[in-house]
């Protein structure tokens, strides 16, 4: 039977536009013998549909319906596709938890944990992935310089605990030019970490259930043409280069797919999620971050990953939803057990 999907878009971070972008790449995608895809925007509380002639409908969200022809409307699936807040964070998973709607991707809990890049980082060091020493600091934390010489040194990275696409990341060369960084990373986030700046190659690497399966997509290398990987070369085009398989030591690619794979597994991720690292001059990985609701623009690595494996992308996002449905189906068998 057709099933009714609600693609969410927009959001309210820095990369509402990608995500804009993202939402309708997967909407043009999406097999339309099976799904009738809905662009929802959401931006704030104003969630809604437009149709083709422009008239915007509002979500009804104490159930996540759309009264259109005068006839309520309700989805079978939640395709989240909002980067960042509230798509990428939990809380959109904990709405459509509390409603008991099938959604796409990783449930709250993964979500919100994943989010924070420092408590992220904490977790996966657990399973021995390598992970750059780091501090973490609320806004009113007491900021103790010497412990930031000690453990990160420099050149070093502040970043908000909780971003994305590099907004509010600032690379420290010396001492002198830290308050600014932290200053910037507080406008983002009320908590940020310092990161001790690993020297090296970035590789980035999807990673989704391929028939039934847990599998690493491909290795693709970020070469950013600015200083790092800022918001700048991540969407200008001519600052960035990103190359799908990355050209590098077997050994290597083996070792970041075989990280990602138990990421993956022991957060018991969902859906689709891409994973950084950065490869430094000894070929070790460190992992940088995860994350669960990736760019998948035209252009973006993952579309592209999908595609150098050999499968289709329609088919790819067919089994995202399947996920979705029989998960939901598990739960509902919990929820009458109880
Ligand atoms: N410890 C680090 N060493 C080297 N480069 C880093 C480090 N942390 C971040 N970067 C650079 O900053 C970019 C953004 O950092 P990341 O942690 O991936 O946050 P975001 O969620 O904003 O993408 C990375 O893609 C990389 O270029
Ligand atoms: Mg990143």
């Amino acid at each position: 039977m057709m099933k009714n999907i609600a693609v969410l878009a927009g959001g309210n971070s820095g990369e509402y536009e990608v995500s804009l972008k993202t939402a309708q790449n997967i909407c043009n995608i999406l097999d339309k013998k099976q799904f009738t895809p809905y662009f929802i925007h959401v931006r704030g509380s104003e969630w809604g549909y437009t149709d083709d002639l422009g008239n915007t409908f509002w979500i009804d969200k104490n159930d996540f319906s759309l009264m259109l022809s005068g006839r309520k409307m309700y989805f079978d699936v939640a395709f989240i596709a909002i980067h960042g807040n509230p798509g990428e964070d939990g809380k959109m998973q904990g709405y459509f938890d509390m409603l008991h709607i099938p959604y796409t991707g990783c449930d709250c809990f993964c979500s919100a944990l994943t989010f924070n890049k420092y408590f992220c980082n904490v977790v996966v060091s657990h399973w021995h992935v390598p992970i750059a020493p780091s501090l973490h600091f609320y806004k009113d934390s007491a900021i103790d310089l010497t412990q930031i010489e000690a453990i990160c040194g420099y050149p070093c990275f502040v970043k908000p605990c909780n971003s994305g696409s590099s907004v509010g990341v600032t690379k420290v060369h010396e001492i002198g030019e830290l308050q600014t960084a932290l200053a910037e990373a507080f406008l983002h986030d009320d908590q940020l970490m310092v990161e001790q700046f690993i020297k090296g190659r970035e590789m980035t690497c999807g990673v989704a259930r391929v028939n039934g399966r847990v599998q690493a997509l491909a290795v693709t290398e970020v070469v950013a043409k600015n200083e790092f990987y800022d918001y700048q070369a991540k969407y200008t085009d001519s600052r960035h280069e990103l190359i799908t398989p990355a050209s590098i030591a077997s050994a290597t690619e083996t070792t970041i797919k075989r990280y990602s794979e138990l990421i993956y597994e022991k957060l018991g991720c969902k859906g689709v999620v891409r994973i950084d690292f950065i490869v430094d001059s000894k070929e070790k990985p460190f992992f940088l971050e995860i994350n669960t609701i990736p760019g998948q623009t035209a252009l973006s690595i993952i579309p592209c990953q999908v595609k150098y494996l050999g499968i289709e992308l329609k088919e790819f996002y067919q089994n995202i939803i399947e996920e979705a449905v029989q998960r939901f189906q598990i739960d509902d068998n919990n929820l009458t057990e109880c």
